[in-house]
């Protein structure tokens, strides 16, 4: 008798949960939406004849690539924690408690406080590209590195949380 095979569709009780089953339907459709979106993307640089939205959605497409892989990653991840124990799944389980735990709230700490710096220089550059804001592509690209700079904050602030 050849070996069963369990996947990630598996309905038996050696197979994944239905909670499993169906977290795992709905990344790796995202996963593939997003492949599908970064065509359209790709497509649309290539044919456009202005420079600047060319530049605009080649920023896109860069963000796209990195939901992507963290999708496809997410349900890598779910399939290895529900089919092999979560040996091999890239997304780490929180395992701060691993490292010394004054080091990673000092080290988060400094990082914090330059990502706070960073926001306030990003505003007060922004205030004084305000005569060009309409006219070139340069506060809105530095509106977006603030926006960046928020969610650094936010990784930053769920370790010093979860540290
Ligand atoms: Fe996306
Ligand atoms: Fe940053």
């Amino acid at each position: 008798m050849g070996e069963i095979m369990i996947d990630m569709k598996n309905e038996s009780s050696a197979g994944p949960s239905p909670w499993e089953r169906d977290l795992y339907a709905h990344l790796s459709e995202h996963a593939d939406a997003e492949r599908g979106l970064l065509e359209q993307y790709s497509t649309v640089a290539k044919e456009t004849p202005s420079k600047a939205f060319q530049y605009l959605v080649n920023l896109l497409i860069e963000e796209e690539i990195r939901h992507h892989k963290i999708f496809s990653e997410l349900a890598e991840s779910l399939k290895d924690e529900a089919l092999a124990g979560g040996r091999n799944a890239i997304i780490p389980t929180l395992d701060f408690d691993r490292a010394n735990h004054d080091a990673v709230l000092d080290a988060t700490q400094r990082l914090l406080a330059n990502e706070q710096k960073d926001a306030r220089d990003l505003k007060g550059l922004r205030r004084s590209l305000r005569d060009v804001k309409d006219t070139s592509l340069w506060s809105l690209l530095v509106e977006l590195m603030e926006r960046d700079t928020q969610k650094h904050i936010a990784i930053l602030t769920f370790v010093r949380k979860h540290a």
